[in-house]
């Protein structure tokens, strides 16, 4: 077909028309909505570099749950900030630390919610790296029985799912083990299995409090040139036993997400992150963009590109504009 007769602008002309030819549709319910807990009372420390989020108290964060709940947000993911931090990143396993905490808290006041929890170490480890450190450098295997015994404290305060991000090899079939061995087989797994070295993950680093001290973290985090190496990733953890595997950071890894999706026919999550909104945050403060727009343009380009569910600190806003 071809121009005269065919001639695309016909479907754009009215709103109406555009809607019923529109091909990927954005809903509330593929959002999931980072939360940072934190200890003490009391507290609601904003984010300077992610506006409109805040480091809670335990105290604080079921009334933010409840809030994301009656915005149709399905489903929240906690990051932790503990109070003491050491070598080995001990906090992580602590029964009691803010995210267990939080986990018991959140299930009180909204059951519905899903509670997900982030399984790592760098926010409990002194030095800021996900594991342990040997000769160096993060230490593989001395690391995957941190994170089981953190994923099944997890478990056990009733978390929903769990989604390691620690990017150490062998950690989903640990976790799933783990866990299994535990009774809690029916928990399911989202790993972080393509998940890059990248500069995009700033804002978050001071949100939750976790910078490494020394070095990068590119012995463990993948290189931004990979695509063929991601799918390899993603193999090993659906072998491991993830029930979704999931893309980090999003935008600028649309393609990424594309051949997840193609390849594995697998519930795929694209987390978009800090830099990702603190971005978009900061030039509409400035007047450059219209950040509405802006907002809701990325995160149907994530959906577009093949991902089920899109972790956004934009949740909570997208959700409003999808409700008017
Ligand atoms: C922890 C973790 C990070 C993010 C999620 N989990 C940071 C990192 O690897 O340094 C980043 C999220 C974001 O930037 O929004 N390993």
């Amino acid at each position: 077909m071809e121009f005269p007769s065919y001639r695309p602008r016909r479907l754009r002309k009215t709103e109406t028309m555009r809607k019923m030819a529109r091909e990927t549709e954005l809903s509330t319910d593929d959002f999931i909505l980072p939360l940072f807990v934190t200890y003490g009372k009391g507290v609601k420390k904003p984010i300077k570099s992610m506006p409109g989020h805040f480091q809670f108290s335990v105290d604080n964060i079921a009334g933010e749950a409840e809030e994301a709940r009656s915005l149709g947000i399905p489903a929240v993911i906690l990051f932790g900030i503990p109070e003491r931090k050491d070598d080995i990143g001990s906090g992580a396993i602590d029964p009691n630390g803010p995210v267990q905490q939080a986990i018991k808290a959140i299930k009180d006041s909204a059951p519905e919610l899903l509670v997900i929890t982030d399984v790592c170490m760098c926010e409990y480890t002194s030095h800021g790296h996900c594991g342990i450190i040997v000769n160096n450098d993060v230490d593989n295997d001395s690391t995957l029985e941190l994170l089981r015994n953190a994923a099944l404290t997890h478990a056990e305060a009733g978390a929903d799912m769990v989604a390691p991000s620690d990017m150490m090899d062998g950690r989903v079939a640990a976790i799933r083990s783990m866990l299994d061995e535990n009774g809690f087989s029916r928990v399911p797994i989202m790993s972080y299995s393509a998940k890059y070295a990248s500069a995009f993950y700033g804002p978050f680093r001071e949100a939750a409090e976790s910078t490494p001290q020394f070095g990068d973290r590119r012995s463990y985090q993948m290189d931004p040139s990979n695509a063929e190496e991601a799918l390899r990733e993603v193999m090993l953890d659906i072998n491991e036993g993830a029930d979704i595997v999931m893309v980090k950071p999003a935008l600028p890894y649309l393609d990424v997400i594309r051949r997840i999706k193609d390849r594995t026919g697998y519930p795929v999550a694209a987390y978009s992150v800090s830099g990702e909104f603190s971005m978009i945050k900061a030039a509409a403060e400035r007047g450059w963009l219209d950040g509405e727009r802006a907002m809701m343009e990325s995160l149907v380009s994530i959906k577009r590109a093949g991902a089920d569910m899109i972790l956004t600190y934009f949740a909570k806003e997208a959700a409003m504009v999808l409700q008017k």
